[in-house]
């Protein structure tokens, strides 16, 4: 996004600052909390972190990641007492910002995002049930056994609520044109917003063109919508 500023190219998306916080899913999670909404409870793990403490602090499970990286890459999910330096280590290797992060453990979802300023509009929401224990890279990018909901199965007035609060996530971090917030919902139904895409996959069978082809509107229609939302130093 730099880059095509300096050459005066529009491009597609969020600009240079959305890009770059939603990379980084300590400082989305800050800005998130600022504003009220609510994420997982979390604690960042350095080599001077007392594991056992945060054990006992976030409860087990317990999730650990990389704060820049994508794809499940050095995500782990610690069950047991005892394994969080492990893990902590395992995601260590990508970056030495590391979040660990209470599991919440009753559904994930993502919400696609459309347009800019008052023209904004949250997609319908879809459910992301995976056949593995989490939507680990396996599950991701290997395995066709990850089943997608969408309708997701709420009720309309909780999805329209859900809707707007992915909205306002989205839109907090300055980002514009097309993306996917993901949140979590744990057993009594309360949601936690997890992390954004700034730059989701547009492959044929990827959420975003999943979402909009329930809300009528086509790949094709689609992609040409974000075509023409292309700016230069955009923000929402
Ligand atoms: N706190 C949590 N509670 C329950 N499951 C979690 C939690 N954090 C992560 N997960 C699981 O691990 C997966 C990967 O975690 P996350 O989305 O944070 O990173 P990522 O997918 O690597 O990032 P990106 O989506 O940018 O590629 C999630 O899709 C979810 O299945
Ligand atoms: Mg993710």
């Amino acid at each position: 996004q730099g880059a095509l500023e300096l050459m005066h190219i529009p491009y597609t998306g969020s600009g240079v600052l959305a890009s770059a916080v939603g990379m980084d899913k300590w400082r989305t999670k800050l800005l998130w909390r600022s504003v009220g909404l609510a994420i997982p409870e979390f604690v960042m793990l350095d080599a001077h972190s007392d594991f056992d403490a945060v054990e006992k602090q976030l409860g087990l499970p317990l999730f650990v990641k990389p704060a820049c990286e994508g794809s499940s890459i050095g995500v782990s999910m610690v069950r047991h007492a005892g394994e969080l330096r492990a893990a902590w280590l395992a995601a260590a290797r990508h970056d030495s910002l590391v979040i660990a992060e209470q599991g919440v453990l009753g559904g994930e979802y993502t919400v696609a995002m459309i347009g800019e300023g008052d023209t904004m509009q949250a997609l319908p929401i879809i459910k992301i049930e995976p056949a593995t224990e989490f939507y680990d890279y396996e599950a991701k990018y290997l395995r066709d056994d990850t089943s997608y909901r969408c309708p997701c199965g709420l009720s309309e007035s909780r999805e329209l609520e859900l809707r707007a609060q992915a909205l306002d996530a989205f839109r907090v971090l300055g980002c514009r044109g097309w993306g996917r917030v993901d949140f979590l919902m744990d057993e009594q139904g309360k949601a936690y917003f997890l992390e954004v895409n700034t730059s989701p996959g547009m492959t044929d069978h990827s959420l975003v063109p999943m979402a909009a082809r329930v809300a009528g509107i086509s790949y094709e229609q689609l992609v040409v919508r974000v075509l023409a939302l292309a700016t230069l130093g955009g923000k929402a």
